[in-house]
């Protein structure tokens, strides 16, 4: 079930980490909403793919852009680049992410540094990057990602649940920072939500069925419905809203 945002369409939509999982979830369904969408990903073939059958189900192509979101440097370009492509960006959407399992034994300096510059360091360039455009629209959302991770302290992701902890101040200092000039910074904690790559990697049947019975909804959650909070918190429905932390995790913590 969805709803229909008719401020979202056509607005310009800038969506990280866009080509696989819960990204390509919000990618799909802004596009849904008619939005002008682009996304950053390494994963050209899952980009390619998801490109394919948007336009296939939707007559509307997303915009792609390989974009390794560590390369801090890059990123400036890389957006005024795509904002050649859909327009000044009105929403963007920081997803991109990497939870690989690490013991803090195992995580010296450099390992350390990556575990930051993948989860939380290009969210802060990001959000540098479109945040002139927006002050001169005198409008913009920025939809930063966290994880419930960090609030339940799960083991062996140390760097990835200080990130993303890091996110939620992050998201408060910037919040207030640009909110004169109109735009909101809110953050989207998700839950487990079953992706491809959390079956494979993650989720056994038996963690699925532990997890859903710690939540207080006993269903399977999804990216999409991550993705309907993003569009909410997108549009001017949600105006009143910055600084904030939005769980979608069906009553796990
Ligand atoms: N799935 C969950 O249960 C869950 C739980 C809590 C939080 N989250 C958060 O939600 C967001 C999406 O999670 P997901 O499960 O869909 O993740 P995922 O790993 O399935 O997808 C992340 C996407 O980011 C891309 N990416 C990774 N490193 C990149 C890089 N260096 N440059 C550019 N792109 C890169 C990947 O190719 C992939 O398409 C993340 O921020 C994640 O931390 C997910």
């Amino acid at each position: 079930m969805t709803a229909s945002y008719h401020d979202i369409d056509g607005k310009s939509v800038l969506v990280t980490g866009g080509a696989s999982g819960i990204g390509a979830s919000i990618v799909r369904a802004f596009c849904v909403q008619g939005a002008r969408v682009g996304f950053f990903d390494i994963d050209d073939d899952a980009a390619a793919k998801l490109c394919a059958e948007i336009e296939r189900d939707l007559d509307v192509r997303p915009h792609y852009m390989s974009l390794d979101l560590r390369d801090q440097a890059r990123i400036p370009k890389a957006v005024t680049e795509m904002a050649s492509k859909i327009g000044v960006i009105d929403v963007l959407v920081n997803n991109a992410a990497r939870d690989d399992r690490h013991s803090p034994e195992e995580t010296g300096p450099d390992e350390w540094r990556d575990k930051l510059d993948v989860n939380l360091s290009h969210q802060f360039f990001c959000s540098r990057a479109v945040a002139k455009g927006m002050a001169e629209k005198g409008r913009g959302s920025i939809i930063n990602f966290s994880s419930v991770s960090y609030l339940m302290g799960l083991p062996d992701l140390v760097g990835y649940e200080t990130a993303k902890a890091g996110v939620v101040g992050m998201t408060r200092a910037l919040a207030r920072d640009w909110g004169a000039d109109g735009i909101r910074v809110n953050t989207v904690i998700p839950g487990c939500i079953i992706t491809q790559r959390q079956l494979d990697l993650w989720i056994s049947p038996e963690d699925e069925e532990r997890i859903q019975s710690e939540q207080c909804i006993k269903r399977r959650l999804v990216g999409d419905d991550v993705a309907q909070m993003v569009l909410f918190l997108a549009s001017d429905v949600s105006s009143a809203c910055s600084s904030q932390s939005f769980i979608v995790d069906g009553g796990l913590v």
